[in-house]
């Protein structure tokens, strides 16, 4: 029999999944992962590949297996241990197919129709208008409660979703007459949430979109310096302490989140209008490379030892059943969903 070791019951609970539409990025490391890390030491944690949601807008059932696989050697690569979080694919867990159908009945049509993001995606993808677009952020908040978490570590462009997990949330404690789920709330660092925009100063990074313009955790150096090279600068503030343009904000951003020791150096020659964009340009290309490399070398490794990352996730899956369980048990009970006793 597998051995599951006893979760941590005083411990509050972290869930946060990242979907598996391609190869992770500095978006996805900034703005997630990093907290992972932080999190996993003092939190029970529930982190999960959410490949239902991939289905949403990548509907290629062939590539569903190789982009979880990606996401889980990248999770892993980059310091989650699996002997201290719970790490799952989402599918995996069938209860939360259960809870996403119980809060569909308490969200409203009109308010996801409103959502930016369900918005943005019929814009861009008009031939894909599909109803769980329409309904993602209610099988979001169904992977946030059905752990009853406290704390979810995300972007700022997942904010507006956790309010609504906090709405559902409450608004099944209202409607059953309990008090079973607590209202998430987004984990933050010491710093404010992150938002890493693309290089080509439009929009965000992303998985799938602005690909060129996108620095991805298994990128060669070949191709970080090209990117960064690349990357959208102008003449520079002539004038001093000029507030920053929002592409040469997010270069500084780079720089100090890559841990650079010229952060200040750079920011000053900024402010005293004696920045070159050029050398600045290849100090950061010298701190990804010093960053991403390994975690580059370790996920290639990890992704070619298939019996690993399936060990992985049936692990994580059998120690992720026990809540998931225990909630649907107690959410069915509040609402009189049971009829045999
Ligand atoms: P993507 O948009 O690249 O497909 P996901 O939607 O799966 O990524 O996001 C996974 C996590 O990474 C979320 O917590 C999200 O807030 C964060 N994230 C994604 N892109 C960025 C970004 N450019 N900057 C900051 N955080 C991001
Ligand atoms: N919607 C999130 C994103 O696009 C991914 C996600 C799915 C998620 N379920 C979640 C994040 C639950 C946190 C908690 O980034």
């Amino acid at each position: 029999m597998l051995y599951v070791p006893l979760l941590c019951m005083n411990k509050k609970i972290v869930v946060s999944g990242i979907r598996s539409t391609g190869d992770l990025h500095l978006g996805n490391y900034f703005g997630a992962i990093q907290n992972y890390l932080t999190m996993q030491e003092d939190y029970q944690c529930y982190f999960f590949i959410a490949d239902y949601h991939s289905l949403t807008t990548h509907p290629d059932a062939s590539l569903l297996r190789p982009n979880v696989y990606k996401v889980l050697a990248e999770y892993l690569a980059c310091g989650l241990d699996p002997n201290k979080v719970v790490l799952f694919a989402q599918s995996d867990m069938v209860q939360i197919p259960e809870l996403y159908l119980l809060l569909n009945t308490l969200s409203y049509v009109g308010e996801l129709e409103k959502v930016p993001t369900f918005k943005e995606k019929v814009r861009s993808n008009p031939d894909n208008v599909n109803a769980a677009l329409l309904t993602y952020p209610v099988l979001m908040a169904a992977d946030i409660l059905i752990h009853r978490a406290d704390f979810v570590p995300v972007g700022k462009d997942q904010e507006q979703h956790l309010e609504m997990a906090r709405n559902f949330a409450g608004r099944f404690n209202n409607r059953y007459g309990c008090n079973l789920f607590p209202e998430p709330q987004v984990f933050r660092s010491r710093q404010d949430t992150i938002k890493i925009m693309s290089l080509d100063g439009e929009g965000k990074m992303s998985k799938s979109e602005n690909i060129n313009a996108t620095i991805y955790l298994n990128d060669t150096d070949e191709v970080i310096r090209k990117k960064i090279m690349k990357a959208k600068t102008d003449q520079g503030p002539t004038e001093p302490n000029t507030p920053m343009p929002d592409y040469i904000q997010n270069l500084f951003t780079l720089l100090k989140a890559s841990g650079s020791e010229a952060y200040s150096h750079f920011l000053d020659h900024y402010n005293g209008c004696t920045i070159r964009y050029g050398d600045m340009k290849k100090q950061l290309t010298e701190d990804l490379i010093r960053f991403i490399n390994p975690i580059r070398t370790q996920a290639d490794e990890i992704r070619n030892n298939a019996p690993l990352m399936q060990k992985v996730l049936r692990e994580g899956a059998e120690k992720a059943m026990p809540s998931a369980n225990q909630t649907i048990k107690e959410a069915r009970r509040a609402m009189g969903i049971n009829y045999y006793s």
